[in-house]
C-alpha cells in the first residue's frame, strides 16, 4: 500500500472515531435511561446497539489494516526494545491495539449480554455497564496528541 493510501485510510480511522463516539453516547444514554425508568426494550435500543458494536468494527477492521502498513509500526518492529523507550512510537505498537481490542470485546459482549437476558431492566443495565465501559477504553486508547480532524 503506497504513503498516500495508508493517509487516506488515517484520514477515515480519524472521523470514524467521531462515529463511535456518537454512537457510544446514543447507546450509552439510552440504555442508562431503561436503567433508571425500567421501560421496555425497544427496537431503538437494538439499533443504537447494533450502531455502536458496528462503528466499533469498522474502525477495528481499519485498524487492523492501518497497524499492517503504518510506518510507525513498521519503524517499532525493526527494534521493538527502542520502540517500548519511545512514548509515541509504543502507543500505536502495543497500547492502542490492546486497549481497543478490548474495547471492542466489551461492547460486543455487551451487545450478546443484552440479547441473552430474560427481562428488560437487566437488559439495560448490562447494555449500559458494557457500553460505558468500551466508551471509557476507548477515551483511554485514542491518541489525543494527534489532530482531532484530519489535517487540524
Ligand atoms: C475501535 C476504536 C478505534 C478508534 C476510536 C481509533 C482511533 C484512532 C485515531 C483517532 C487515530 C489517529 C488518526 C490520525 O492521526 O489522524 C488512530 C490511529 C491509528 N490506529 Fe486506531 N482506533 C481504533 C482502533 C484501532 C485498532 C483496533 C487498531 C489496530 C488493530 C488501530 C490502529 C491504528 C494505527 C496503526 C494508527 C496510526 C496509523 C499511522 O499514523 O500510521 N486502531 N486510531
Amino acid at each position: 500500500m503506497g504513503p498516500e493510501v495508508h493517509s487516506a485510510m488515517v484520514a477515515i480511522h480519524n472521523v470514524l472515531r467521531w462515529v463511535v463516539v456518537l454512537a457510544a453516547l446514543a447507546a450509552i444514554i439510552g440504555s442508562w435511561h431503561g436503567v433508571f425508568t425500567r421501560r421496555e426494550w425497544t427496537g431503538g435500543d437494538r439499533l443504537r446497539t447494533v450502531a455502536y458494536v458496528a462503528s466499533m468494527h469498522v474502525q477495528l477492521l481499519l485498524g487492523i489494516i492501518l497497524y499492517a502498513n503504518s510506518p510507525i509500526v513498521r519503524v517499532a518492529f525493526d527494534d521493538p526494545g527502542a520502540a517500548m523507550g519511545e512514548r509515541g512510537i509504543r502507543f500505536f505498537f502495543v497500547e492502542h491495539i490492546f486497549l481497543m481490542i478490548i474495547a471492542v470485546v466489551v461492547v460486543q459482549l455487551g451487545s450478546i449480554l443484552a440479547k441473552k437476558a430474560d427481562e428488560p431492566f437487566r437488559k439495560h443495565r448490562r447494555a449500559a455497564i458494557c457500553f460505558t465501559l468500551g466508551l471509557v477504553l476507548v477515551f483511554a486508547g485514542t491518541p489525543w496528541f494527534r489532530p482531532l480532524f484530519p489535517g487540524l
